[in-house]
């Protein structure tokens, strides 16, 4: 059953499911950034992709292609992360941890906004735009020796350039993380989706699995979504102003 109803009534229930819960992941997209001032991929004016292809800036083929464009690109969205603060989404996902035994936010997001938020169970299925490892050997970079405003990649000791540690297009998501993000899927009794669109998978099949697994499944944001009527609870709104009433009620 799915409520496209955002009323007080579902907030209530949530919070009441949250304190009967034991063990309770988020997994979260673009959209609980988007508050910080960064933009969603799929917006259709302002979105990351609304001046480029995917396929040139997100995929190896791209980054083989024209590396510079690719680390301009990567280097400007690093950059911007500089200017950005958590939310009131993200400050209430990593509060959320004080009244739960366990609490795992698993993100496609590589921004570490959820890290700063104070959030310590961070599970990053796409990387991190602040780590880099070479193209060739994948050898991990010393970040501190990466500076903003270079227009190229600079170079491994191998001779290979480096390139942002986040998981591209045509990528295989890290196994340990993706089967970590997997196993609480199916063992998680509240599994809480927000600010995805739900349709880049592996991570947009993960609250069908835990659904199948007999967790309930609540799903946050402004519009539907191939989840939404999957979702035992659809919270309608933004992750900003929905997640800070689930703690105020956890606290009341
Ligand atoms: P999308 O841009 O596809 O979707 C963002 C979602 O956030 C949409 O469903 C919006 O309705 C919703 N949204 C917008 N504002 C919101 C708010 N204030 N609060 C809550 N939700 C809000 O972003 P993702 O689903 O994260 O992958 O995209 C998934 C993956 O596709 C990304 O990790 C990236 C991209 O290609 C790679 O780069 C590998």
């Amino acid at each position: 059953m799915s409520n496209s109803i955002n009323s007080h009534v579902f907030i209530e229930q949530t919070a009441e499911l949250l304190k009967s819960a034991k063990r309770v992941a988020i997994l979260t997209g673009a959209g609980v950034s988007k508050e910080s001032g960064i933009p969603t991929f799929r917006d259709a004016q302002t979105g990351l992709w609304a001046n480029y292809r995917p396929e040139d800036l997100a995929t190896p083929q791209g980054f083989l292609q024209n590396p510079d464009l690719v680390w301009q690109w990567y280097d400007s969205r690093r950059k911007k992360l500089l200017e950005v603060s958590p939310n009131a989404g993200h400050y209430a996902m990593a509060e959320l941890a004080q009244f739960v035994p366990e609490l795992t936010v698993i993100t496609q997001n590589v921004d570490g906004l959820h890290q700063q938020a104070g959030s310590k169970e961070v599970l990053e299925l796409h990387g991190s735009i602040t780590a880099f490892r070479c193209f060739a050997k994948g050898h991990p970079a010393n970040t501190d020796n990466i500076d903003f405003g270079l227009t190229s990649p600079p170079k491994c000791h191998c001779g290979s350039p480096y390139r942002p540690g986040v998981v591209w297009f045509g990528e295989s998501l890290p196994g340990d993380v993706l089967s970590k993000a997997q196993k609480l899927a199916q063992s998680a009794d509240v599994f809480i989706v927000a600010g995805t669109s739900g349709i880049v998978h592996p991570a947009a099949s993960l609250p069908f699995v835990a659904k199948e697994a007999g967790a309930t499944v609540i799903e946050i944001n402004p519009e539907p979504t191939p989840i939404t009527d999957t979702a035992d609870i659809f919270l309608q709104g933004p992750s900003g102003q929905i997640w800070p009433k689930i703690i105020g009620l956890l606290k009341s």
